[in-house]
Order: structure tokens, then sequence, then C-alpha cells
């Protein structure tokens, strides 16, 4: 694009809505205002959060569960992760679009994963990727960094760990594990990242790498003290088809509520919460609110 070409403002347009940036999310932690973050898979779901004003949206690949019903986020593939964040691109005007990078698409080599982390800028028209792990990431991190990719990182209970982690535990319960969280959150801060989320730990950890952190972290079953938070739209809307997290709020009225009603499960559930949501089939988020390690309310 020519910096000399400049357009002419038409006072008759539509306002235009301004995108969200890494500036954006930075400001908002410098700010202490709450970054709002949701996932979306689809045209459909993407412009109803993109419009309802969230400010990031992920592709998670929490999709191979939620949309192809998989029961891990193992499988899903580089292509079918593609194909979704096209369609949420299309749909997404303001908010900041995602994509999270499937197992197997980092794992292998630097290389591989800096080669389909530029398909997804490239092909999808995702702003930044996500991808899960500490220390053994750094290097790719600082890779992605330099070829002007932004990286969102993952810690905690990170979902493509579940065989390594023997299913979905909560993630920083001994000195050594919360000393390892917060040395990865900084190296990962270091080599690059611009934001970290921090899944299933105790709130006080949380809080304390949020502290420790100059980019925000963004929570989920983290508790209430990291930056932003950000949910599964399917546990929100429940339609997830499995029992309620605690850090997931009932939003009254959507399609997925009457469902649950009809199949029985959210009456239980309302009556002894006053109106928690469905959480995730994953089963991670039942893990949580066994361990008890955060409420909401
Ligand atoms: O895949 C996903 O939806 C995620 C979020 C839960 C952070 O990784």
């Amino acid at each position: 694009m020519s910096l000399t070409h400049f357009r002419i403002a038409d006072s008759s347009a539509p306002a235009r809505t301004s995108r969200v940036t890494i500036q954006t999310i930075q400001d908002k932690k410098s700010h202490g205002t709450p970054i709002v973050a949701l996932t979306a898979y689809d045209y459909a779901t993407a412009r109803l959060v993109d419009e309802a004003g969230v400010d990031v949206i992920l592709v998670g690949d929490s999709l191979a569960m939620v949309v192809m019903g998989y029961e891990n986020t193992l499988p899903v593939t580089m292509e079918e992760m593609l194909l979704h964040t096209r369609a949420v691109r299309r749909a997404v005007k303001r908010a900041m679009v995602v994509a999270d990078m499937p197992f197997g698409s980092y794992q292998v080599s630097t290389a591989d994963g800096l080669a389909n982390a530029t398909r997804f800028v490239k092909e999808s028209g995702a702003q930044a990727v996500k991808l899960e792990g500490g220390a053994s990431r750094l290097e790719l991190v600082k890779r992605l960094t330099d070829a002007e990719i932004p990286v969102m990182a993952h810690l905690g209970l990170t979902p493509q760990s579940v065989h390594r982690m023997s299913g979905y535990r909560v993630q920083g319960k001994s000195v050594a594990a919360i000393h390892h969280l917060v040395k990865d959150a900084l190296a990962l801060e270091a080599a690059g990242a611009f934001a970290v989320v921090l899944e299933g730990i105790p709130t006080e950890v949380a809080q304390r790498i949020t502290a420790a952190l100059h980019i925000p972290t963004i929570g989920i079953g983290a508790g209430v003290h990291c930056d932003g938070q950000i949910l599964v739209l399917h546990d929100l809307i429940n339609l997830s088809f499995s029992d309620p997290a605690k850090f997931v709020r009932l939003q009254p009225g959507c399609a997925g509520t009457q469902f649950s009603r009809r199949s029985g499960k959210l009456s239980s559930k309302q009556g002894r919460d006053g109106g928690s949501a469905p959480g995730r089939k994953r089963g991670q988020a039942q893990g949580i609110v066994n361990a008890g390690v955060e409420n909401h309310r």
C-alpha cells in the first residue's frame, strides 16, 4: 500500500470500526480494562461474537470437540483449522482473530511451526497464532515474532498435553510447579509473546503471574485476577452436552439453554448454583471445579 495514497473522508459513509490490535490489548492491561475473549469457529458465531463487542476471537482447537465431536483436541488438522479460521475472518470487523495451532503443527520442529503459522496469517487472515507450552516453545516463539507473526502463549492446563498430564488436571499445585509456571511465563514474554492464556491454575498463581508480566494474561479457570478472560462459546451457550463449570455463567434464553432444559440437565444445575452454565465435554472444566480453584460469583 502506498503511504501517499490518501482516501478522502466521506461524511455520509458509516463510521468505520477500528480493529483490535496487539496495542489495543496491551493498552487494556495498562489501563486495567478487562480483556474479553471468546472462541468462534464459523461465520455465524463469529459475527455474533464480534458484534457483541469481544476483543479477541480465538478459533480454538476446542472445535475438535465442540464442533467435530472428537474426544480431545488432538485430531484436528491444519487444513480444518485453516478452513474454520477463514470463515471466522470473513465475519469479523472489529475483534482480533487468533488462530490456534493444532497438535502436530508445531511440536515436530521449529521450521514446521514457522511454516504452519505463516499459513494461518497468509491463507486465513489470522492476526496472531496461539500455541501451547513453556520452555520448549521459546525458540519457536522467538522465530515467529522475528517473522512478524504475533504469538499468544498458553500455559497451565494445556489440553494438547492431555496424555502427558494423565488427564485434564489443574496445574501449579506445588511450589516447584508454581515456580516453573512463573519462570515459563516470564521466558515467553522475553521471547516475544504478546499475551498468555492461563488455563486451569489456582487463582493466586494466576494473580502472581499477572503481576509479574508486562504482557496481558487471559484466564480460563484461573480466577478473577487475570487481565482478561476467555471462554469456549459452546460452554457459554450450553451446547457442550456436559456438566457445568463454575467459571462459566449461564446465558439465559439462548438455544443451548433450551436444549438442556429439555434434556433435564439445566434444571438441576440452575437450582443449585443460581444459573451457572455447563462446561466443556473435555472434562477439564469439571476437574477445575472439583479442585475448588475459583468461584467468579
Ligand atoms: O481451544 C481453545 O478453545 C482454547 C481456549 C480454551 C483457550 O485453547
